[in-house]
């Protein structure tokens, strides 16, 4: 496998744009398009899998959706909202490249779907058994829990006991008396394990569970084994083992040759490609502790905040400079939890270096919110380099 640490990543190729810019942007979610191009075709090289869906969730800025949607990449919706943004965004896409998903959605979204003709995921037995008349006759997925829950921290586990998401596999039996009674035709069988995942054998795993439940279904095609696929945060975390992945999932496909298989990632295909530039506000030393302000925080990137994220964090302007110390990054929002960075090493900082925090492409922008009423960054997205 191609190990892409030995090429110089993008933020640093393109330096002086990103410095240009800073010129005249206070914040900035930044975006390389050629990082999420060779993302997408390392995805949809490899050889078992058929079909390649953007999870839009990780990030729904329109020059994003319209970059994938020209290269071949369909969509994974969760909400109404979503789809609506989506083809605004990409007036000429076409509907059956999108599959909405939602989970304990009300019953409003499932009809709306029915009205647009859009596949849908049904993910509890609850609609099923409690408004039949809105699925019969339909072709839709349904999301099994394949009791492999993984991912980079608790609250992004998506199966398992404790985990809202999935009809377990003991209610296979009764899901398919209700799909039976209601008339409808299930055509795929989806999963999704988690986020942020770095164990390759995930889906393999997964693909034999949902293989295995597919056996009930006889109109089943497609195994749709979701995203969570993990991209390194620290320098020294290795890179996603994508040949170990295709190596399983042909080692399935061999297996069950009828079933196409799907996967379904967000953070893989953008997180790379996207930095938060923000700038250096004022410094403070306090007992053991030396902060870096900078001028974004938890607003825009929530992250670190919420599930105690590792983003990589770099003084552009001071880039190659020898380390000068360890210094806690905080931004400007009234919370102790505005904190980006603890302890990282940094080199001597000053009142407005450029600053980036990495690996900012995914959950980032989608996840900020007008707390304290600061600005959500502007998004910016560079030319093809
Ligand atoms: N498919 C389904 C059904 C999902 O629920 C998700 C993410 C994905 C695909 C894409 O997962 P990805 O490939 O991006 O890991 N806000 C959290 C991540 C939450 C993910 C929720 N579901 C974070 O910032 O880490």
């Amino acid at each position: 496998m191609m190990d892409h640490k030995v090429t110089e990543p993008w933020w640093q190729r393109r330096r002086d744009e990103l410095l240009r810019l800073a010129e005249s942007e206070l914040n900035a979610f930044v975006y390389d398009p050629g990082t999420i191009l060779e993302a997408c075709d390392r995805l949809t090289s490899l050889e078992p899998v058929n079909r390649v869906l953007f999870a839009m969730k990780s990030n729904f800025n329109p020059d994003i959706l319209r970059l994938l949607a020209g290269h071949g990449i369909d969509f994974e919706c969760v909400s109404p909202a979503e789809v609506d943004h989506l083809l605004a965004a990409v007036p000429d896409l076409t509907t059956d490249r999108i599959l909405f998903t939602p989970n304990f959605a009300p019953r409003e979204d499932y009809e709306w779907a029915r009205k647009r003709g859009i596949r849908l995921t049904l993910d509890n037995l609850y609609p099923l058994r409690e408004w039949p008349e809105v699925f019969s006759g339909l072709d839709v997925f349904i999301r099994i829990d394949p009791e492999v829950g993984r991912g980079h921290h608790e609250h992004v586990i998506t199966a398992g006991e404790h985990s809202k998401f999935g009809i377990p596999r003991f209610e296979v039996d009764e899901l398919v008396a209700l799909t039976q009674s209601a008339g409808v035709n299930v055509v795929g069988i989806h999963a999704h394990s988690g986020s942020g995942i770095p164990e390759a054998d995930t889906w393999g795993l997964v693909a034999t569970a949902l293989a295995e439940v597919g056996q009930r279904f006889p109109n089943v095609r497609v195994l749709d084994l979701g995203g969570g696929l993990g991209v390194p945060a620290r320098p020294d975390d290795p890179e996603f083992d994508l040949a170990g992945m295709e190596a399983a999932l042909i080692g399935v496909r061999k297996q069950f040759p009828d079933y196409q298989i799907w996967l379904e990632p967000g953070r893989y295909l953008v997180s790379q490609a996207g930095v938060l530039l923000t700038h250096v506000t004022q410094l403070k030393g306090k007992g053991e502790r030396r902060y870096v302000g900078v001028s974004t925080g938890m607003n825009a990137l929530i992250r670190p905040s919420l599930y105690d994220a590792y983003h990589e964090i770099v003084n552009l302007t001071r880039h190659g400079d020898p380390v000068a110390g360890r210094y806690t990054v905080v931004g400007p929002i009234c919370e102790t939890g505005d904190t980006l960075g603890v302890d990282r090493e940094l080199p001597q900082t000053f009142g407005g270096d450029v600053v980036l925090l990495l690996n900012a492409g995914a959950y980032g922008r989608v996840m900020s919110s007008q707390y304290n009423l600061r600005p959500v960054p502007p998004e910016v997205m560079l030319p093809a380099a």
